[in-house]
């Protein structure tokens, strides 16, 4: 019998400045109707037995946007990490990825800090699919710092001694990789992790998105 290992899909949720300019909207309603999907996109994944989902919420570039567009994407984030009663019913266990709170260049508000650290604790006992959400995230960044670490370990630099101190080394690898909006780049997402997932590319902007992509975006892993 072969016992298939769970799916990671990680997604690039791009396209939401131009979904809500399309509809003569502020960007800030498409990063609305973006948060609004995912939500929806992680009950599909749940449906459709996705073992892992990651999506990068926040990149360490978006701080340059507009400050009351970065307020808006973080307050969207409270919003999700604080879906945590939808999150038990789903039995999904969310968790963070990004630069440590605690590090100098780390920029992450202690309300926004707050809702990842409850809504961590709070889904902890759940054993259905982790949502791993990357905020202030890149994957150039995460890489230094386990290389960094490994060396202030004094370990010999090895594809297992870097696995070992990247920010969540329980991730597995990405199986598929998805972004859409038409554009065609990694944009700094998921490197390591990355390194051998296939690569779904959706027209759609993210808020979009549908059970179609998704079901695309899975057939391509199985
Ligand atoms: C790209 O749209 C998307 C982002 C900058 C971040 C993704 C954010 C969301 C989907 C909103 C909420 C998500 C979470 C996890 C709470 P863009 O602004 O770059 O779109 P554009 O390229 O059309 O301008």
């Amino acid at each position: 019998m072969t016992v298939e290992r769970p799916l990671h899909i990680a997604c690039i949720m791009d396209g939401n400045g131009r979904w809500a300019a399309s509809r003569d909207l502020p960007r800030t309603a498409g990063h609305t109707a973006g948060e609004e999907n995912l939500a929806e996109i992680v009950r599909l994944a749940v449906d459709r037995d996705v073992g892992w989902l990651t999506v990068f919420g926040f990149s360490t570039e978006n701080w340059v946007r507009p400050r009351s567009e970065v307020r808006h994407i973080l307050g969207l984030h409270e919003k999700l990490f604080g879906r945590i009663q939808e999150l038990n019913e789903l039995d999904v266990r969310i968790q963070w990825i990004g630069r440590p709170f605690d590090s100098p260049s780390a920029r992450t508000p202690r309300y926004v800090q707050r809702a990842i650290r409850k809504a961590i604790n709070d889904t902890a006992g759940n054993t259905g699919m982790v949502l791993t959400v990357a905020f202030d995230y890149g994957g150039r960044a995460e890489l230094m710092s386990a290389v960094r670490a490994v060396r202030a370990a004094g370990e010999p630099v090895t594809p297992e001694s870097i696995d070992k101190h990247l920010y969540l080394p329980e991730l597995p690898p990405v199986d598929v990789m998805v972004r859409t909006s038409g554009e065609q780049r990694v944009s700094n997402f998921l490197l390591w992790q990355g390194a051998g997932a296939k690569i779904h590319f959706s027209d759609a902007a993210w808020p979009d998105f549908d059970a179609d992509d998704l079901d695309r975006a899975i057939a391509l892993a199985r």
